[in-house]
């Protein structure tokens, strides 16, 4: 059975030194901050190069640096650390201003993913809720979120924030796999 979530204890924090040990001690664990490729040994390496610049270069960057080494702008987000005291995952959302359509290259507008400790614990589900007024203020009414069809975990996640299936499409590194996609509505506020 799942622990039971604290809500008072979970916070969306935005990057800052105060959680790069622990964020740190997730890399150097293998977790990736990003789902649809293994960044977990890029970002350490970033991390032991330049600390008090880190969070800086990995989520304020002009340019982000896609799974193929282009690079292309990044576009505005607002990103987030997810704790509980401790360290526990990252939440993030990017848009673009004024429409809700995604660049090609972007699979959706948040992505989440929580460190495998923390796990289980309604964590990823309460950090999604707590991102979506975030989505509203910057001019979103929903958001496009996809994941595997096999991530049994984020699709819960997604469907019990009001996930709206919209269909699939080709998956872009596992051929036998499709990708799900939901819209979510963001609350007014
Ligand atoms: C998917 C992920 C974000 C879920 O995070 P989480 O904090 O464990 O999720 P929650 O605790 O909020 O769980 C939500 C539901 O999914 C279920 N669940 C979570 N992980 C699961 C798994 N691996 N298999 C089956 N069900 C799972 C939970 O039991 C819960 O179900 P319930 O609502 O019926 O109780 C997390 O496993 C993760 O970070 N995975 C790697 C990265 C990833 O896949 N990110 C999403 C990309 S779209």
């Amino acid at each position: 059975m799942n622990a039971p979530l604290k809500t008072s204890r979970l916070t969306l924090v935005p990057p800052n030194a105060e959680w790069l040990d622990g964020y740190e001690h997730a890399l150097a664990q293998g977790w990736s901050p990003n789902t649809t490729h293994d960044i977990s040994r890029d970002q350490l390496a970033m991390l032991r190069r330049d600390r008090a610049n880190f969070f800086h270069e990995a989520y304020h960057s002009p340019n982000f640096r896609l799974p193929d080494g282009t690079f292309v702008p990044r576009l505005p987000a607002r990103d987030f650390l997810i704790v509980d005291g401790e360290f526990c995952g990252r939440i993030g959302l990017r848009f673009q201003t004024g429409t809700v359509e995604l660049p090609p290259y972007v699979s959706g507008h948040i992505g989440y993913t929580i460190v495998p400790w923390k796990q289980g614990r309604g964590y990823a589900t309460e950090a999604l809720r707590r991102i979506l007024p975030v989505a509203r203020e910057v001019g979103l009414a929903r958001v496009m979120i996809t994941c595997d069809d096999d991530n049994i975990g984020s699709i819960k996640v997604i469907r019990a924030n009001g996930g709206i299936p919209a269909g699939d499409k080709d998956h872009e590194t596992r051929p036998d796999r499709r990708k799900l996609l939901f819209w979510v509505p963001t609350p007014e506020a």
